[in-house]
Protein backbone atom coordinates (compact mmCIF):
# COMPACT_ATOMS: atom_id res chain seq x y z
CA UNK A 1 0.00 0.00 0.00
CA UNK A 2 1.36 3.63 -0.54
CA UNK A 3 2.43 5.62 2.19
CA UNK A 4 0.38 8.74 2.55
CA UNK A 5 1.78 11.73 3.85
CA UNK A 6 -1.12 13.18 6.55
CA UNK A 7 -2.34 16.82 5.53
CA UNK A 8 -3.44 18.68 8.22
CA UNK A 9 -5.34 21.96 6.17
CA UNK A 10 -6.67 25.20 8.17
CA UNK A 11 -9.71 26.61 6.48
CA UNK A 12 -10.33 30.12 8.12
CA UNK A 13 -13.59 30.94 6.57
CA UNK A 14 -15.00 33.87 6.66
CA UNK A 15 -12.58 35.02 9.56
CA UNK A 16 -9.12 37.11 10.10
CA UNK A 17 -8.44 40.47 8.15
CA UNK A 18 -5.41 41.41 6.63
CA UNK A 19 -3.35 42.06 10.01
CA UNK A 20 -4.85 39.20 11.98
CA UNK A 21 -4.36 37.02 9.32
CA UNK A 22 -0.87 37.75 8.74
CA UNK A 23 -0.48 37.43 12.27
CA UNK A 24 -1.92 33.82 12.36
CA UNK A 25 0.31 32.51 9.30
CA UNK A 26 3.28 33.81 11.14
CA UNK A 27 2.36 32.82 14.22
CA UNK A 28 1.71 29.06 12.74
CA UNK A 29 5.60 29.28 10.53
CA UNK A 30 7.09 30.12 14.39
CA UNK A 31 5.34 27.08 15.89
CA UNK A 32 5.33 24.29 13.27
CA UNK A 33 7.45 24.89 10.37
CA UNK A 34 9.85 22.88 11.57
CA UNK A 35 7.58 19.96 11.74
CA UNK A 36 7.64 17.19 9.09
CA UNK A 37 6.09 14.20 8.12
CA UNK A 38 3.21 16.40 7.39
CA UNK A 39 1.75 18.38 4.70
CA UNK A 40 0.72 22.14 6.83
CA UNK A 41 -1.73 24.32 4.57
CA UNK A 42 -3.81 27.43 5.72
CA UNK A 43 -6.59 28.54 3.57
CA UNK A 44 -7.31 32.64 4.58
CA UNK A 45 -9.91 34.43 3.00
CA UNK A 46 -9.01 36.26 -0.44
CA UNK A 47 -8.41 39.61 0.56
CA UNK A 48 -5.09 37.62 2.73
CA UNK A 49 -3.82 35.14 0.41
CA UNK A 50 -0.99 37.36 -1.19
CA UNK A 51 -0.06 38.46 1.89
CA UNK A 52 -0.16 35.53 3.71
CA UNK A 53 1.73 33.77 0.56
CA UNK A 54 4.37 36.56 0.92
CA UNK A 55 4.74 35.84 4.54
CA UNK A 56 5.11 32.38 4.04
CA UNK A 57 7.00 31.87 1.07
CA UNK A 58 10.23 29.60 2.05
CA UNK A 59 8.33 28.08 4.86
CA UNK A 60 7.39 24.89 4.74
CA UNK A 61 3.21 26.14 5.52
CA UNK A 62 1.05 25.89 2.33
CA UNK A 63 -1.50 28.34 1.49
CA UNK A 64 -4.69 27.43 -0.36
CA UNK A 65 -7.64 29.58 -1.65
CA UNK A 66 -11.19 28.19 0.18
CA UNK A 67 -13.31 28.40 -3.47
CA UNK A 68 -12.22 29.19 -6.82
CA UNK A 69 -14.29 29.80 -10.18
CA UNK A 70 -14.80 27.26 -12.44
CA UNK A 71 -14.53 29.62 -15.47
CA UNK A 72 -11.22 31.15 -16.59
CA UNK A 73 -11.89 34.90 -17.21
CA UNK A 74 -14.34 37.67 -18.02
CA UNK A 75 -18.00 38.61 -16.39
CA UNK A 76 -18.34 36.84 -13.33
CA UNK A 77 -18.49 39.42 -10.92
CA UNK A 78 -16.58 38.54 -7.46
CA UNK A 79 -15.63 35.54 -8.63
CA UNK A 80 -11.56 34.77 -8.36
CA UNK A 81 -10.17 32.61 -11.43
CA UNK A 82 -7.21 29.67 -11.05
CA UNK A 83 -5.30 31.99 -12.86
CA UNK A 84 -5.06 34.67 -10.49
CA UNK A 85 -4.53 32.20 -7.81
CA UNK A 86 -2.13 30.53 -9.56
CA UNK A 87 1.21 31.78 -8.35
CA UNK A 88 -0.48 32.39 -4.54
CA UNK A 89 -1.55 29.17 -3.43
CA UNK A 90 -1.06 25.49 -4.12
CA UNK A 91 -4.12 24.15 -2.92
CA UNK A 92 -8.09 25.24 -3.09
CA UNK A 93 -10.91 23.48 -1.16
CA UNK A 94 -13.89 22.95 -3.36
CA UNK A 95 -17.20 21.84 -2.19
CA UNK A 96 -17.14 22.93 1.25
CA UNK A 97 -20.58 22.36 2.51
CA UNK A 98 -21.03 26.16 3.27
CA UNK A 99 -20.78 26.86 -0.30
CA UNK A 100 -23.29 23.64 -0.78
CA UNK A 101 -25.89 24.34 1.76
CA UNK A 102 -25.44 28.44 1.64
CA UNK A 103 -24.66 29.20 -1.73
CA UNK A 104 -26.31 26.06 -3.29
CA UNK A 105 -23.47 24.76 -4.99
CA UNK A 106 -23.82 21.24 -6.80
CA UNK A 107 -21.76 18.58 -7.33
CA UNK A 108 -21.73 19.14 -11.36
CA UNK A 109 -20.31 22.44 -10.11
CA UNK A 110 -17.85 21.25 -7.80
CA UNK A 111 -16.36 18.64 -10.00
CA UNK A 112 -16.08 21.52 -13.13
CA UNK A 113 -14.45 23.36 -10.15
CA UNK A 114 -12.48 20.57 -9.16
CA UNK A 115 -10.94 20.08 -12.78
CA UNK A 116 -10.40 23.62 -13.13
CA UNK A 117 -8.01 23.45 -10.11
CA UNK A 118 -6.14 20.30 -11.24
CA UNK A 119 -5.58 21.84 -14.80
CA UNK A 120 -3.72 25.02 -13.60
CA UNK A 121 -1.79 22.99 -10.75
CA UNK A 122 -3.53 23.71 -7.57
CA UNK A 123 -4.98 20.62 -6.21
CA UNK A 124 -8.45 20.35 -5.04
CA UNK A 125 -9.54 19.73 -1.51
CA UNK A 126 -12.71 18.45 -2.37
CA UNK A 127 -15.60 18.33 0.07
CA UNK A 128 -18.58 15.93 0.55
CA UNK A 129 -20.30 14.79 3.69
CA UNK A 130 -23.71 14.24 4.81
CA UNK A 131 -26.09 15.95 6.91
CA UNK A 132 -28.07 14.58 9.94
CA UNK A 133 -31.14 14.13 8.09
CA UNK A 134 -29.41 11.57 6.02
CA UNK A 135 -26.75 9.95 8.57
CA UNK A 136 -30.80 9.18 10.80
CA UNK A 137 -32.25 8.16 7.96
CA UNK A 138 -29.47 5.55 7.85
CA UNK A 139 -28.31 6.66 4.23
CA UNK A 140 -24.64 8.36 5.34
CA UNK A 141 -22.73 5.80 2.83
CA UNK A 142 -25.23 5.75 0.05
CA UNK A 143 -25.04 10.05 0.34
CA UNK A 144 -22.08 10.29 0.68
CA UNK A 145 -20.89 7.47 -2.27
CA UNK A 146 -22.67 9.28 -5.06
CA UNK A 147 -21.82 12.97 -4.15
CA UNK A 148 -18.22 12.03 -4.28
CA UNK A 149 -18.99 10.13 -7.55
CA UNK A 150 -20.69 13.72 -8.58
CA UNK A 151 -18.24 16.01 -7.49
CA UNK A 152 -15.41 13.36 -9.08
CA UNK A 153 -17.18 13.66 -12.63
CA UNK A 154 -14.73 14.61 -15.21
CA UNK A 155 -11.60 14.35 -12.64
CA UNK A 156 -8.39 12.63 -14.38
CA UNK A 157 -5.70 13.67 -12.46
CA UNK A 158 -5.99 12.03 -8.82
CA UNK A 159 -2.30 13.03 -8.24
CA UNK A 160 -3.67 16.16 -8.09
CA UNK A 161 -6.59 15.54 -5.28
CA UNK A 162 -7.59 15.49 -2.15
CA UNK A 163 -10.64 14.51 -0.15
CA UNK A 164 -12.28 15.79 2.78
CA UNK A 165 -14.95 13.83 4.72
CA UNK A 166 -16.98 16.70 6.42
CA UNK A 167 -20.21 15.41 8.02
CA UNK A 168 -22.16 18.51 8.04
CA UNK A 169 -23.29 17.66 11.81
CA UNK A 170 -20.02 17.58 12.62
CA UNK A 171 -19.09 21.11 11.44
CA UNK A 172 -18.89 23.85 14.00
CA UNK A 173 -20.91 22.01 16.20
CA UNK A 174 -18.20 20.46 18.76
CA UNK A 175 -19.28 17.37 18.07
CA UNK A 176 -17.08 15.68 16.46
CA UNK A 177 -17.77 12.33 14.42
CA UNK A 178 -16.04 9.34 15.91
CA UNK A 179 -13.19 7.57 15.43
CA UNK A 180 -15.23 5.05 13.56
CA UNK A 181 -17.40 6.95 11.93
CA UNK A 182 -14.98 8.97 10.86
CA UNK A 183 -13.04 5.82 9.47
CA UNK A 184 -16.20 4.00 7.91
CA UNK A 185 -17.12 6.94 6.03
CA UNK A 186 -13.70 7.41 4.79
CA UNK A 187 -13.13 4.16 3.42
CA UNK A 188 -16.49 4.77 1.84
CA UNK A 189 -14.87 7.61 -0.61
CA UNK A 190 -11.39 5.50 -1.01
CA UNK A 191 -13.77 2.45 -2.27
CA UNK A 192 -15.95 5.02 -4.59
CA UNK A 193 -12.27 5.99 -5.71
CA UNK A 194 -10.97 3.00 -6.39
CA UNK A 195 -14.12 2.41 -8.61
CA UNK A 196 -13.36 4.97 -10.39
CA UNK A 197 -9.63 5.18 -10.49
CA UNK A 198 -8.73 1.53 -8.91
CA UNK A 199 -4.46 2.42 -9.20
CA UNK A 200 -5.27 6.25 -7.44
CA UNK A 201 -7.28 4.52 -4.81
CA UNK A 202 -4.40 3.76 -2.03
CA UNK A 203 -2.46 7.26 -3.09
CA UNK A 204 -5.40 9.99 -2.65
CA UNK A 205 -5.16 11.36 0.45
CA UNK A 206 -8.79 11.26 2.23
CA UNK A 207 -9.13 13.91 5.25
CA UNK A 208 -11.72 14.41 8.14
CA UNK A 209 -13.37 17.45 9.06
CA UNK A 210 -15.75 18.18 11.44
CA UNK A 211 -14.65 20.09 14.99
CA UNK A 212 -11.71 18.36 15.27
CA UNK A 213 -9.31 19.69 17.76
CA UNK A 214 -6.23 18.56 19.86
CA UNK A 215 -8.36 16.27 21.92
CA UNK A 216 -9.82 14.40 19.24
CA UNK A 217 -7.16 14.28 16.30
CA UNK A 218 -4.63 11.43 17.58
CA UNK A 219 -7.57 8.91 17.35
CA UNK A 220 -8.95 10.33 14.13
CA UNK A 221 -5.28 10.21 12.58
CA UNK A 222 -4.99 6.67 14.01
CA UNK A 223 -7.92 5.39 11.90
CA UNK A 224 -6.25 3.67 8.56
CA UNK A 225 -8.19 5.58 6.17
CA UNK A 226 -8.42 8.92 7.45
CA UNK A 227 -5.22 10.70 6.40
CA UNK A 228 -5.33 13.98 8.08
CA UNK A 229 -8.16 16.94 8.73
CA UNK A 230 -9.66 19.82 7.54
CA UNK A 231 -9.87 22.04 10.81
CA UNK A 232 -12.47 25.41 11.20
CA UNK A 233 -12.34 26.65 14.43
CA UNK A 234 -8.78 24.82 15.81
CA UNK A 235 -7.36 26.65 12.65
CA UNK A 236 -7.92 29.79 13.86
CA UNK A 237 -5.43 29.88 16.79
CA UNK A 238 -1.72 29.14 16.20
CA UNK A 239 -0.80 27.03 19.20
CA UNK A 240 -4.27 24.74 18.81
CA UNK A 241 -3.61 24.53 15.09
CA UNK A 242 0.07 23.75 15.71
CA UNK A 243 -0.82 20.76 17.96
CA UNK A 244 -2.73 19.14 15.41
CA UNK A 245 0.28 19.69 13.22
CA UNK A 246 2.75 17.97 15.96
CA UNK A 247 -0.18 15.17 16.17
CA UNK A 248 0.05 14.30 12.71
CA UNK A 249 3.66 14.89 11.89
CA UNK A 250 4.01 12.21 14.80
CA UNK A 251 1.75 9.81 13.66
P1 LIG B 1 -14.81 22.98 12.20
O1 LIG B 1 -14.93 23.21 10.61
O2 LIG B 1 -13.43 22.39 12.44
O3 LIG B 1 -14.95 24.34 12.79
O4 LIG B 1 -15.88 22.06 12.60
C1 LIG B 1 -14.45 22.26 9.70
C2 LIG B 1 -14.70 22.73 8.29
O5 LIG B 1 -15.75 23.30 8.03
O6 LIG B 1 -13.85 22.52 7.42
Amino acid sequence: MATRTPVIAGNWKMNTDVESGLKLAKGIAELSGAVGGVDKIVCPPFVSIASVAQALAGSSIQVGAQNVSANTDGAFTGEVSTSMLQSLVSHAIVGHSERRVLYGETSVQVAEKAVAAANAGITPVLCIGEDLSVRKLGNAESFVAAQLEASLSGVTDWDSLIVAYEPVWAIGTGEAATSDQAQEMTTVCRQVIRSLAPNAADSVRVLYGGSVNSGNVVELLAQPDIDGALVGGASLKAEEFSKLIAAAGAS
